[in-house]
């Protein structure tokens, strides 16, 4: 069970101490907006960069950025460890894949809550990650959308499937609440941005994470 704390919830003028608070976590989450494919703009490479320069946790890029094949050296350059794609952000998402795994990279391919999981059978095989939207990406702090849930099951089983040991990651309003359902669905991996920097400082929201899936 990994736990990946997305610093789009932290304070950007705190990172390091942010970065630091999340040290006993596996992974931080990274997402890159372009106010293209999602409605909003996060931020990019130098903050990857700056993050990457202060920490040793592998360094999970989402990016929710149309045709992002265009940027993925830069991004590895910039110290990604993982770089997830969305299947709707490219008409080459295979290519995207391979690509990452030129790079030397552990490849994610993720897609958005109405996009039919059928898209992602195709690279199933390829991937190191999959990650489920349960949210619309674009914003931290939404609702998780229950039909989520049935997602990661069948997403699971196609994976059980093939063999594939690959993350089933989950992404979107996961919460102390929520984490366990996600996790017994058969998801190996959470995101948490609002759960973990919302309210008492990371360390404590990392605490209720673990202590809701013990
Ligand atoms: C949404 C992002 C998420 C977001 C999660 O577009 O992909 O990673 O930061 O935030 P919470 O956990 O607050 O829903
Ligand atoms: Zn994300």
């Amino acid at each position: 069970m990994k736990l990946a704390p997305s610093i789009l919830a932290s304070d950007f003028a705190r990172l390091g101490d942010e970065l630091r608070a999340i040290e006993s976590a596996d992974w931080a989450h990274v997402d890159v907006m372009d106010g293209q494919f999602v409605p909003n703009i996060s931020f990019g490479l130098p903050i990857l960069a700056a993050a990457r320069a202060v920490s040793s946790l592998f360094m999970d890029v989402h990016l929710m950025i149309d045709r992002p094949e265009r940027y993925l050296r830069d991004f590895a350059d910039a110290g990604a460890d993982g770089l997830t794609v969305h299947v709707e952000s490219t008409a080459h998402v295979h290519r995207a894949v391979q690509q990452i795994r030129e790079l030397g990279k552990k490849a994610g391919v993720t897609l958005n809550p109405g996009t039919p999981l059928e898209a992602l059978r195709p690279v199933l095989a390829d991937v190191d990650l999959v990650l489920i939207m349960s949210v619309n990406p674009g914003f931290g702090g939404q609702k998780f959308i229950p039909h989520s849930l049935e997602r990661i099951h069948t997403v699971r089983r196609w994976l059980d499937e093939i063999g594939s040991a690959a993350e089933l990651q989950v992404d979107g309003g996961v919460s102390a609440t929520n984490a366990r359902a996600v996790v017994a669905a058969g998801a190996s991996n959470l995101v948490a941005g609002s759960a973990v920097f919302g309210r008492d400082g990371a360390q404590a929201g990392l605490e209720r994470l673990r202590e809701a899936l013990k």
